[in-house]
């Protein structure tokens, strides 16, 4: 039986060109919707998401992102923000949260990307997140402008997997 959250896994690929398609609210809902559902040390859920359509502020949203400019042409973007108190902790939570709301978005045929996690400085503050949070990525979606046909570059089975003991053949 083929199992739908692996595929996810393996197929998804980092988006940055989006075509003109808007994405439903419905789909944008259940994509926050998994990142809230995501576990987090002790169930703390540090995050929060601001959940970004109009186009002005997605142009404004954009210019904030150093490296990720195109999200200015993206259907909708989240910005990820998390409580600074909760340190490592809180950014191991919400990366977590980051990660299912881009397999749940790419379960719904919508591509994304994390764009972020440094040169997003003036982000917090134009979309009002209170100074007591950061924000750790801003997610960009939308249909994809060509077809996602990528194939992912990772290294091979034996540099990252061991079995039993590090350095040991994985198979
Ligand atoms: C923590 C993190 C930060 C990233 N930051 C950016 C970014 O700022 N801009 C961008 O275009 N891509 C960013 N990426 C996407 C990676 O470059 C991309 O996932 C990686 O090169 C692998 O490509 P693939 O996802 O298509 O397999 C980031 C990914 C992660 C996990």
């Amino acid at each position: 039986m083929a199992n739908g959250v692996f595929e996810a896994a393996r197929t998804i690929l980092a988006v940055r060109e989006f075509d003109e398609r808007p994405v439903a609210n419905d789909v944008l809902r259940r994509i926050l919707e998994a990142g809230r559902y995501t576990a987090s040390g002790r169930n703390g859920q540090p995050w929060h998401f601001v959940l970004v359509r109009d186009r002005e502020r997605l142009r404004k949203l954009g210019s904030l992102v150093r490296t990720g400019g195109y999200t200015a042409n993206a259907a909708a973007a989240v910005i990820v923000g998390y409580e600074k108190a909760t340190g490592q902790y809180g950014i191991s939570d919400t990366s977590r949260a980051i990660q299912t709301m881009l397999l749940t978005a790419w379960g719904e045929g919508v591509a994304s990307n994390w764009t972020g996690f440094g040169g997003i400085e003036g982000v917090r503050e134009e979309f009002g997140f209170p100074e007591t949070y950061d924000v750790l990525a801003v997610l960009p979606f939308g249909y994809p402008r060509r077809k996602v046909a990528g194939k992912k570059k990772r290294k091979p089975v034996n540099e990252v997997m061991s079995a039993e003991r590090f350095g040991e053949p994985f198979s």
